[in-house]
């Protein structure tokens, strides 16, 4: 029935090898295609759907029609128990993913950065012993994704635990001594392994060594790393994911692993580059800043004092306005006030009012945090305007509302070169005719440090809960 169409490299090939090629294929297109859609808000669902397709499509065909060296296709006992994982596995990601808060996604990316790095790592280390003493390529693949899924594995674990609030910031200047021989030394038995003359089944004792420095690796390079840089590490270690399951696919000579692993690294890679632009930083200074670890310092001296406005002033001027830019921040997604910031938009449009988003790329805590809140709450897409774009217009807007934002309009960016942040482009909230800030209280922001802005003699502060207070404005301006 699986009938031999030729010959490649000395092993027969069968119709349903090739159907297994041609179906990789197609799952890579999928992924590429998904991946378009990915980039914008209103096609990203269908995005994920079709790239979810492409590896269903993948996983199926390899249980159906892969063979082994001997020509044997997966025995129905390993099938079995392989349905039971994928089972068990979908049924446990469908629950987290539909309990997850949209403010703990992140410890969330980093779990799945965990798997997809251990995934690698065990296939590396179950796969070392079968290579051959002398094939530096295939030894070579196997070494990069025991090293770098071992990193990804611990280092995304400890981002989880960091980020979840269960471990803090331990930084020491000789931690990046430390972390420097540890590097040293995991490449120096990495490059061992692979030069070595002697049988992989004799070297097992060195690759388990290789895995236990390349985890406590992963462990020393995420300790250090500053707080607020952390969705800059977890990208890295996304990128990270991805390159070792590539070379888990090059372990296989499985082409839709292949690309899809260097799909994920680049994604992960650019990401990890917008981001460290989007605060003005190089990655090395991330990897070794210490960045808003909550011991910062910054805004030293700072003039001028705290002034209140009421619930009834605020309504007036904001019914009285022409433009108003709202500019949204982590403490929206906290309060999970995007519905009813939505409800006041669309209230201040009815009375001839222009409402705009300002939106900074790293407002919140992921990338893409208040598209997606505001997307859930249909907010227009074109209601939402890029920072860059925005800040030339800022001088012409009556209002700012700050909701829940900190950082990301702190103008020590701006002013003060001793500040963490100093360098990282803002929203210039401070250069709307009014400021109207809501948060809690004199909270500071992700970075710790203290906010300029709120000491503006054109702030004045609306303290509450963002979700109470933006309620109260709402009934405030229908009863004008
Ligand atoms: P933050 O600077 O973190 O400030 C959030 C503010 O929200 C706090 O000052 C807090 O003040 C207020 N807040 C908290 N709960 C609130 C509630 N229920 N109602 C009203 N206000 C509330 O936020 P941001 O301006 O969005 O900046 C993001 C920061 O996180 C940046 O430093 C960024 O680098 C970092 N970061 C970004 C990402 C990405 S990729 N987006 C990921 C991780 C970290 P009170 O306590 O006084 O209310």
């Amino acid at each position: 029935m699986d009938k031999v169409i030729g010959i490649l490299n000395g092993m027969e090939y069968t119709i349903g090898d090739s159907i297994l090629e041609l179906s990789y294929l197609i799952a890579a297109l999928l992924f590429v295609y998904g991946l378009k859609l990915l980039s914008h808000p209103a096609t990203a669902r269908t995005g994920n759907l079709w790239a979810a397709g492409g590896m269903g499509l993948g996983m199926l065909t390899t249980l159906l029609l892969h063979k082994d060296a001997g020509g044997n296709g997966i025995p129905l006992t390993n099938v079995w128990i392989i349905l039971a994982a994928i089972g068990v596995g979908s049924a446990i990601g469908w629950i987290i993913a539909r309990k997850v808060k949209m403010t703990a996604m992140p410890q969330l990316v980093s779990i799945y950065n965990a798997t997809g790095g251990a995934a690698s790592m065990l296939v590396a280390l179950l796969e070392y012993p079968n290579a051959v003493a002398g094939d530096i390529q295939s030894i070579l693949v196997t070494v990069l994704g025991l090293i770098i899924g071992a990193i990804a594995f611990s280092g995304s674990m400890i981002a989880f635990a960091k980020l979840d609030g269960r471990v803090g910031d331990i930084m020491k200047p000789f931690m990046t001594y430390i972390n420097l021989v540890l590097l040293i030394v995991t490449i120096g038995i990495g490059v061992y392994i692979i030069i070595s003359p002697n049988q992989p089944s004799e070297m097992v004792w060195a690759i388990y060594a290789l895995l236990v420095i390349s985890l406590v690796y992963g462990v020393m390079f995420v300790m250090p790393i500053g707080g607020a840089d952390m969705p800059v590490v977890i990208s890295l270690l996304n990128s990270l994911t991805g390159i070792a399951a590539a070379m888990a696919g090059f372990i296989y000579n499985n082409q839709a692993m292949i690309l899809g692993g260097i799909l994920v690294g680049a994604a992960g890679m650019i990401l990890t580059m917008l981001m460290c632009k989007a605060m003005n930083r190089s990655l090395i200074n991330v990897i070794v800043g210490a960045f808003g670890g909550g011991g910062a310092a910054g805004a030293t001296g700072v003039e001028g004092s705290i002034k209140e406005i009421q619930l009834s002033d605020a309504a007036v001027l904001l019914s009285y306005s022409q433009k108003v830019v709202v500019i949204p921040g982590y403490g929206l997604a906290v309060a999970q006030a995007q519905h009813i910031a939505h409800e006041l938009d669309a209230l201040l449009e009815s009375k001839g009012v222009e409402v705009k988003y300002a939106i900074h790329p790293v407002a919140g805590r992921m990338p893409g945090h208040m598209n997606v809140l505001l997307a859930e709450a249909d907010v227009p897409y074109e209601q939402l305007v890029e920072m860059d774009d925005i800040n030339p217009d800022m001088p012409n807007v009556d209002v700012a509302i700050v909701i829940g934002a900190n950082d990301v309009v702190n103008p020590a960016a701006y002013d003060d070169p001793s500040s963490p942040i100093y360098g990282m482009p803002i929203i210039d909230a401070h250069l709307a005719k009014n400021i109207i800030i809501m948060k809690r209280g004199m909270g500071k922001g992700y970075a710790g440090i203290e906010n300029f802005l709120f000491f503006n003699d054109k702030t004045r502060m609306l303290f509450g809960d963002a979700k109470a207070s933006i309620s109260k404005l709402v009934s405030e301006i229908k009863s004008m």
